[in-house]
């Protein structure tokens, strides 16, 4: 590996020390850490995930110049700052509690700052910009910390949120991985592949939540790699908000006994916005279905969804299968 990326990584390791320190042992960082405790965090977790804060002064370069690692174009490459204009950097994490993005092998490649208090005006989430050493595309929170509890219990959870993985963790659900605020990605699939063939998508229960949850399944599914579950989170909570309000055993056991399959998933999502005692709007939600359904191989589930859905709305058994035959030949 080059050196300018490994001096970017030193950059990375101890700007995270430093805002790991300002949070944990410092007035700058009472607020924040405060904040923390509040939502549940104690010291052990916020020493685990290295939790920090980027306090609203610039104290970088200065500590830089200390520890004698300064260096303005691996500064200006690290994404750590912003260049004002040429020549002049300013730090791009103010007054955010810090989230250390590290890579498969536990070295810190980025940055997600979070608001200490939700503003209209700024984003909730900050990340590093891509670099030479972080790529969104293909990095995942927290796989350095869950790849050997992926391996032993043969799954992966995925969640939306850093909060999410880390509650969950906590909550006993140690193989849970998160990607970087943005859509699934094929990289990420492919990466989560190699270690597991059985995903659990946990994503928020409110309305993003499950539309993610639709894009997540239409990314994984063609792969073929993975047998995939969707726990629907109750009351629209997201995972961390459902832990901190039912406690862990409650989550653990949502988690363990109420998995859907993907059609089972549809088989609700389907209904959002829909008049289901409208007639042409049933129609298109039996549409849906079976357009999902078309893509199952297995025998035996597509016979149980048909009699559902013949069941439920006094439908001839026959012709949805032959409706769904067609559709097949269709997606093969
Ligand atoms: P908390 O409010 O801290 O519990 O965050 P959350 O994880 O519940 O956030 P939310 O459900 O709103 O969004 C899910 C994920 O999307 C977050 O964990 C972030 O990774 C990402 N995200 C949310 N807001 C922003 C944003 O303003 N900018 C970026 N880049 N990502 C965001
Ligand atoms: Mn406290
Ligand atoms: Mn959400
Ligand atoms: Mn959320
Ligand atoms: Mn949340």
């Amino acid at each position: 590996e080059n050196s300018s990326n490994s001096k970017i990584k030193q950059l990375y390791e101890q700007t995270a020390k430093l805002y790991h320190h300002i949070l944990v042992n410092t007035k700058l960082g009472e607020e924040a850490l405060e904040y923390l405790h509040q939502r549940g965090m104690t010291d052990e977790i916020i020493n685990d995930f290295n939790l920090g804060f980027a306090p609203g002064v610039d104290i970088l370069e200065t500590f830089y110049k200390e520890q004698d690692i300064y260096d303005y174009q691996i500064l200006r490459k690290s994404g750590i700052f912003i260049e004002r204009q040429e020549g002049k950097l300013v730090e791009r994490f103010n007054e955010r509690v810090i989230y250390p993005i590290r890579d498969e092998s536990g070295k810190t490649i980025a940055f997600s700052g979070r608001l200490l208090k939700n503003d209209p005006q700024a984003p909730k989430y900050l990340n590093s910009p891509e670099t030479p050493i972080f790529n969104k595309r293909k990095v995942l929170f927290n796989l350095d910390r869950a790849k050997g509890q992926i391996r032993r219990n043969k799954e992966v959870f995925l969640f939306e949120g850093f909060m999410d993985v880390i509650s969950a963790s906590v909550a006993g659900v140690e193989n849970g991985v998160a990607s970087m605020g943005t859509s699934l990605t094929d990289e990420q699939v492919y990466s989560l592949s190699r270690i597991s063939n059985r995903m659990v998508v946990c994503y928020d229960g409110d309305t993003p939540g499950q539309n993610a949850t639709k894009r997540a399944l239409e990314i994984v599914e063609p792969t073929g790699n993975f047998t995939i579950e969707v726990i629907d989170i109750p009351e629209k909570l997201d995972p961390d908000e459902y832990i901190r309000k039912y406690g862990a055993v409650s989550f653990k056991s949502v988690v363990d006994n109420q998995r859907l399959s993907p059609i089972e998933f549809y088989l609700k999502y389907f209904e959002n916005g829909r008049n289901m005692d409208n007639e042409s709007e049933q129609a298109e939600y039996i549409d849906d279905i079976l357009n999902e359904l078309a893509k199952v191989k297995d025998s035996v589930q597509r016979e149980l969804f048909v009699n559902r859905i013949s069941d439920r709305f006094n439908l001839d058994k026959r012709g949805l299968e032959q409706k769904l035959v067609t559709l097949t030949n269709k997606v093969t």
